[in-house]
C-alpha cells in the first residue's frame, strides 16, 4: 500500500506509535527492509536523499514503488533533506508521497518563503512535506546539520506551522546526523520537546536518530514524535557485516554469497527500531 505521510502519521498518533524512516541507499537494503516490514505488518518509511537518489538513479523509485504497492503493510516514499525546488520537483515526477524541503540554515523569513511555494506546489497532487525549524548537530554525516545544535524554538515552530500549512516539522532538540563519537553523549531535550509539541497539531520528526539511548527516543514518542529518521545505525551494520564477509572469504564474488549475512544483521536492526517504536503488528489499523 503507498500512503502519503500525512494519512500514515495520523494513525500512529492516534494510537501512540511512531514510523522509522530508513535511508535507502542499495537494493539489498530496499529488499532486506521490505522482507522485514511484511514479517512484522509494520508501516515503514522509505527515505532517500537528494546524494543517494543521484547514486541510485531515478529508475530505483520504480522498483521501491513496486514494492509499496504489492505490499499488505503501508508504505511512505519519502524525500530526505531537500535543499531546492528542483529536488522536490525531481522526486515529486518520481512518484514520492512525502517531501522534505529543507531551508533550515536560511533565514526565519526566507525557511518560510520557500516552504510555502512546496506546500502549494506538493499539496495540490497530494503530497505531504516536512520542514526543518532550528539545525541538528552533525557527527561528520553527508546528511548535513551544523556543528553546534541550534534548538527549536517553540514560538517559531508555532508561527512557522501555523504560516506554511506543513504536515510534520522536523525539529533540533539535541540529536546530531551520524554516528557519535567516543566520548559525546547525545542528551534528548524532552522538556523543549514537550513544549513544542503542546503548541502544534502536527507529528514531529526526529532526525539523527541513530545512536540516541532508547528510553529517551522511546520517551519522544509520547510526546509527539510520530517519524524517527535512522541512516547511520543501519548502514554501518550492513557495511560492516560486508566487510567481515569478504575479509573471511578473500575470494568471494557472487552478490547472492556475498550480501545474506549482511542482509540479515540489516532485519535484525530493523526489527529492533520497530520494537522500539512500537511499530510491531500496527499494519493493521489501515485498511
Ligand atoms: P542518522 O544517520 O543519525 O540515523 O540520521 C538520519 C537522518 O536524520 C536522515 O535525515
Amino acid at each position: 500500500m503507498l500512503y502519503n505521510m500525512k494519512d500514515l502519521l495520523k494513525v500512529a498518533n492516534e494510537h501512540q506509535f511512531a514510523v522509522p524512516a530508513f535511508n535507502i541507499c542499495s537494493f539489498d537494503m530496499l529488499k532486506s527492509i521490505m522482507e522485514e516490514v511484511e514479517r512484522l505488518n509494520a508501516p515503514v518509511i522509505l527515505e532517500i536523499h537528494p546524494d543517494e537518489i543521484e547514486y541510485l538513479g531515478d529508475h530505483f523509485v520504480s522498483v521501491i514503488k513496486s514494492y509499496a504497492l504489492n505490499s499488505k503493510v503501508p508504505v511512505v516514499i519519502h524525500l530526505d533533506h531537500g535543499g531546492t525546488l528542483f529536488d522536490v520537483t525531481r522526486a515529486i515526477k518520481n512518484g514520492y508521497t512525502s517531501v522534505m524541503i529543507d531551508a533550515s540554515t536560511k533565514s526565519f523569513e526566507d525557511n518560510i518563503s520557500i516552504t510555502k511555494k512546496v506546500v502549494e506546489l506538493a499539496h495540490n497532487v497530494g503530497v505531504s512535506v516536512e520542514a526543518e525549524l532550528g539545525t541538528i548537530g552533525n557527527n561528520g554525516s553527508a546528511e548535513g546539520g551544523t556543528d553546534e545544535i541550534i534548538f527549536t524554538d517553540p514560538d517559531q515552530a508555532e508561527y512557522f506551522v501555523k504560516e506554511t500549512n506543513i504536515d510534520t516539522l522536523a525539529v533540533a532538540i539535541g540529536t546530531s546526523h551520524g554516528l557519535y563519537p567516543k566520548g559525546k553523549k547525545p542528551k534528548l531535550n524532552i522538556d523543549l520537546l514537550k513544549e513544542i509539541n503542546s503548541r502544534l497539531s502536527i507529528p514531529i520528526v526526529l532526525h539523527g536518530g541513530s545512536g540516541n539511548p532508547d528510553e529517551e527516543v522511546r520517551e519522544s514518542v509520547i510526546y509527539g514524535v510520530g517519524k524517527v529518521n535512522l541512516s547511520s545505525d543501519l548502514k554501518s551494520v550492513f557495511f560492516e557485516e560486508v566487510r567481515n564477509t569478504l575479509i573471511e572469504n578473500k575470494k568471494m564474488y557472487e552478490p547472492n554469497e556475498v550480501y545474506p549475512r549482511a542482509n540479515s544483521k540489516l532485519k535484525e536492526v530493523v526489527e529492533y527500531k520497530m520494537n522500539l517504536l512500537n511499530t510491531v503488528g500496527k499494519g493493521i489499523l489501515y485498511k
